[in-house]
């Protein structure tokens, strides 16, 4: 391993804690992208995801294994490249685009006995069918045979101290035994526990599997939580006492929606492919997507009916929504159920006002500009919608000085507070 190259291509959630580990155990690693502030940042010792710190950045660097590039001919010569870019959806279809960009950069630098490895989110067959012939192509070589090729998916979650990349168990594939063991030989060095599995179209499915699991889950709470406040039920009592139960159930919360990378575009990829192929329904994933979809016009719903209790209408009051990121203790704002919040109740008429102190920069902010969170700003509000239940946040003062609070997280008590 001592003086071999590993290239991390995306420097983002997934591919920044790669690189860093990669360091860690002793590669030379580049880790390329194509955003220039990101790459600026890396090599100034900045960090731009929270999993990783500056001083992480800043200690990679004073090894003098670690760059950040954005230039192509960075790649050149390397040993094992890991692909770790976004596959987002357009007009409901898999963007295979940036593992197709990626691919071709590289083809041409691969060489014989090289590895490349894909982790990106993808439906089964991307690896062999999508990225197989587009690097045996622009290379000459053959996978397989003249270099080795895998897919292993990233299990990275955000703000999740205890299950970091190297403690999560990764699961590991490749086009044959050769380049399955040399997949599995690179994530031993950089992973506690690794996880071959038959193929890459299992690897593949895996991942899919995860994500849908939580997605549908997270939906059938979240129906079962609005039938239950609709029955004068408290769903958060009804899921601490399921949960008491030693097996067979696991614990989902209901929220205000689903964001991020995973769970709102995830299994799309897979019911795409199965109505492709297959011609038939992925019913899971529709259900689940229809009931997750609709959680922030609940959020508004409820909202308004608060606010009518108080004899106001949303049109004209003033709404201050806690929270931006999708989940709590991070600053992604991917995909984030606050943005559907927000655009409803500045369509119905609301002044919105927005404190998230985790997200840097939100496309709404024009219409919904920061604020601080002071007794004044919550004492001229009419309703404080908490969306995501950061931790470092004074839940006491906003509790003792708002009037109205509306709670998507079961994390606040009070008479002025209504459950979702
Ligand atoms: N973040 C998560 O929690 C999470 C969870 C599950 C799955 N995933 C999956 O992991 C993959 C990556 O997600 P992410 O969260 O790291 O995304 P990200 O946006 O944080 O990072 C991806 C990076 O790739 C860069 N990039 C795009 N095109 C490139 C190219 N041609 N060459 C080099 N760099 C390029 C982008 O500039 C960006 O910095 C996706 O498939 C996603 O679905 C992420």
């Amino acid at each position: 391993m001592s003086g071999a190259k590993v290239v991390v291509i995306g420097q983002g959630y997934v591919g920044l804690p790669v690189a860093m580990r990669a360091v860690d155990v002793g590669y030379n690693v580049v880790g390329f992208d194509v955003d220039k502030r990101k790459i600026d940042g890396l090599n100034a010792g900045k960090s731009h995801i929270d999993d990783i710190t500056d001083a992480d950045i800043v200690a990679a660097l004073a090894t003098g294994r670690y760059a950040a590039s954005i230039d192509e001919a960075s790649v050149a010569g390397f040993d094992i490249a890991v692909i770790t870019v976004p596959t987002p959806l357009r007009e409901g279809a898999p963007d295979l685009s940036y593992i197709l960009a990626a691919g071709e950069i590289l083809a041409k630098a691969l060489k014989p006995g090289a590895t490349v490895i894909l982790e990106s989110t993808t439906f089964p067959g991307t690896t062999e069918e999508v990225l197989a012939p587009l690097l045996d192509a622009g290379s000459g070589l053959e996978n397989g045979k003249d270099y080795h090729l895998g897919f292993s998916p990233e299990r990275i979650d955000p703000g999740n101290l205890e299950w970091d990349f190297k403690r999560t168990p990764k699961v590991v594939s490749g086009v044959n035994a050769e380049s399955l063991e040399s997949v599995k030989a690179f994530y031993d060095q950089i992973c506690d526990t690794t996880v071959p599995v038959s193929g890459t179209r299992e690897a593949e499915l895996a991942k899919l599997l995860e994500n849908t699991f939580r997605h549908v889950n997270i939906a059938l709470v979240n129906e079962i939580g609005v039938h239950a406040r609709a029955l004068g039920i408290d769903m958060w009592n009804v899921i601490d006492a399921a949960k008491t139960k030693p097996f067979g159930f696991m614990a989902f919360y209901p929220g205000p929606g689903v964001g991020g990378h995973c769970l709102p575009i995830d299994p799309s990829y897979l019911s795409w492919q199965v109505e492709r192929t297959l011609r038939t329904v992925s019913r899971f994933v529709k259900i689940a997507n229809d009931v997750n979809d609709h959680m922030p016009d609940y959020v508004v719903n409820r909202v308004q009916l608060g606010l009518n209790k108080q004899r106001k209408s949303v049109n004209g009051s003033h709404v201050l929504v806690l929270g931006v990121a999708y989940k709590k203790n991070s600053n992604d704002a991917r995909e984030t159920p606050s943005t559907q919040v927000i655009e409803q109740l500045l369509e119905l008429g609301a002044i919105v006002t927005v404190h998230d102190a985790h997200v840097d920069a939100f496309h709404l902010d024009d219409r919904a500009p920061r604020v601080e969170l002071t007794e004044a700003v919550l004492k001229a509000s009419d309703a404080v919608v908490l969306i995501t239940d950061h931790d470092d946040v004074d839940y006491d003062m906003i509790v003792a000085n708002a009037e109205y609070i509306f709670d998507s997280r079961h994390r606040l008590e009070g008479d002025n507070i209504d459950l979702l």
